[in-house]
């Protein structure tokens, strides 16, 4: 059974997932009308989709558990970004947010002696280490390229082994 504590928590964090992925489907959809970057925009529909995945991961957690898990309104994104590196900067930073959110809510299932939470949030725990690496390296490389149409050209065929590499590593 969780606390009342928890469930608030629990529930924050489904809007804080739920709103990763409405920022990067709105991410997806700025960069499908941008010429040439086509791989980057199926990254960024990815990436959108695995947020609502770990969205939905929380509310069976929280229904599962004897809560109820309450559906959030969402806040508008930003619509456009001034370059692919802004973007990029922007997802990072979206990252590191949630990175301190989940370990916020570690803290909380220590405090409340809910251990089965606390269980349950490891998976969360490696996936954010996994997303602010991806989100790093990807970012590292677009501030080499810097605005050089080529290498925005390579970035967006790189970035297509990346989507690979996450894929196999999620289906182990
Ligand atoms: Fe589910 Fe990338 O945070």
């Amino acid at each position: 059974m969780l606390s009342q504590k928890m469930k608030d928590a629990l529930n924050e964090q489904v809007k804080v997932e739920a709103q990763s992925s409405q920022v990067y489907l709105a991410m997806a959809s700025w960069a499908e009308i941008q010429p040439g970057i086509d791989n980057v925009t199926s990254f960024f529909y990815r990436q959108s989709d695995e947020e609502r995945q770990h969205m939905l991961k929380l509310i069976h957690f929280i229904n599962d558990r004897g809560g109820f898990a309450s559906i959030p309104n969402l806040e508008a994104p930003m619509q456009t970004y001034p370059s692919i590196n802004h973007a990029f900067k922007s997802l990072l930073e979206h990252e590191i947010m949630v990175s301190q959110s989940i370990n916020n809510l570690v803290e909380l299932s220590l405090n409340e002696k809910d251990y089965t939470t606390h269980n349950f949030l490891q998976w969360y725990v490696a996936e954010q280490i996994e997303e602010e690496a991806l989100a790093r390296t990807l970012l590292d490389k677009l501030e080499l390229i810097g605005d050089e149409k080529s290498g925005l050209y390579l970035f967006d065929k790189d970035i297509l082994g990346v989507m690979v590499v996450s894929s196999n590593d999620a289906g182990q």
